[in-house]
């Protein structure tokens, strides 16, 4: 892949915290943020709207060759209003969020008809470099020359806590328990796929985030990335890359 700038890869479970930390890292390096859930999420909303079954995986990919998914930068510095996602010309970064959109995702991102036609656009997003990519098979699949990956982890309990408190804060009225169903569900299906499932790439930096603060994980983030441009710097002078 031809790059004139650096790529980041983030993976990890459900709530662990990517999209936050993926959003501050951006914003400082000034670089592209992806969130590649939000593909599979706007994906499922058109899916459910014109009431496709989703199990119905031929139906699905005659309806993603036939969809356009734009991603673009919002024009100001707050993190809960990053990027917006448009499928085929309408804003949906809102509705994608809906719990009915966490209870049928990962049914549909698990077939690997819709994963693999949907390479070919997360790879186009990454090719110019100076990005971060966020998912569950950024490292592996998707971006596996990334030139830095981070797999993130923290305890169940803690991602039930801040999902369940960011799904409040957003004014949904769910119940805590049933939260915790969804996060534990989705985490089965996406790390038990055939094809693509969320796994850690062998060459991944793992940032455990539980009963740490933002802050520190963003340094922690930070630190990797300068060591890494100094070690590039090195192999730079040695002509060894
Ligand atoms: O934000 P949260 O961690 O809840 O999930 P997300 O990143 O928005 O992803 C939503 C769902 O999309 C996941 O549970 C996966 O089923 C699917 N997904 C995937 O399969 N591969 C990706 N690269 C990104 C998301």
């Amino acid at each position: 892949m031809k790059k004139n700038g650096l790529i980041i890869a983030i993976d990890g479970p459900a709530a662990v915290g990517k999209s936050t930390l993926a959003k501050l890292i951006a914003r400082e390096l000034n670089f592209l943020y992806v969130d590649t859930g939000a593909i599979y999420r706007a994906i499922t909303w058109k899916v459910l709207k014109n009431s496709i079954n989703i199990n119905n995986e031929n139906t699905i990919s005659d309806l993603v060759s036939d969809t356009c998914i734009t991603i673009e930068r919002v024009n100001n510095n707050s993190l809960k209003n990053y990027n917006h996602i448009f499928i085929d010309g309408e804003n949906v970064t809102e509705e994608i969020r809906d719990p009915k959109i966490d209870r049928n995702v990962s049914q549909i991102a698990r077939l690997p008809k819709i994963r693999k036609q949907l390479i070919h656009l997360q790879r186009k997003l990454a090719e110019k470099g100076n990005i971060i990519m966020e998912g569950r098979d950024i490292g592996s699949v998707i971006l596996p020359k990334a030139d830095i990956k981070l797999y993130f982890t923290a305890s169940e309990e803690e991602r039930i806590k801040r999902r369940y408190t960011e799904l409040i804060g957003k004014g949904y009225r769910v119940d805590y328990e049933e939260v915790k169903k969804q996060i534990v569900q989705r985490d089965e299906i996406d790390s038990k796929r055939k094809y693509a499932p969320l796994v850690k790439a062998k060459d991944a930096f793992v940032i455990d985030s539980t009963k740490k603060s933002i802050e520190d994980v963003k340094d922690e983030i930070l630190k990797i990335i300068r060591e890494y441009k100094k070690s590039r710097g090195k192999q730079i002078e040695n002509n060894t890359i």
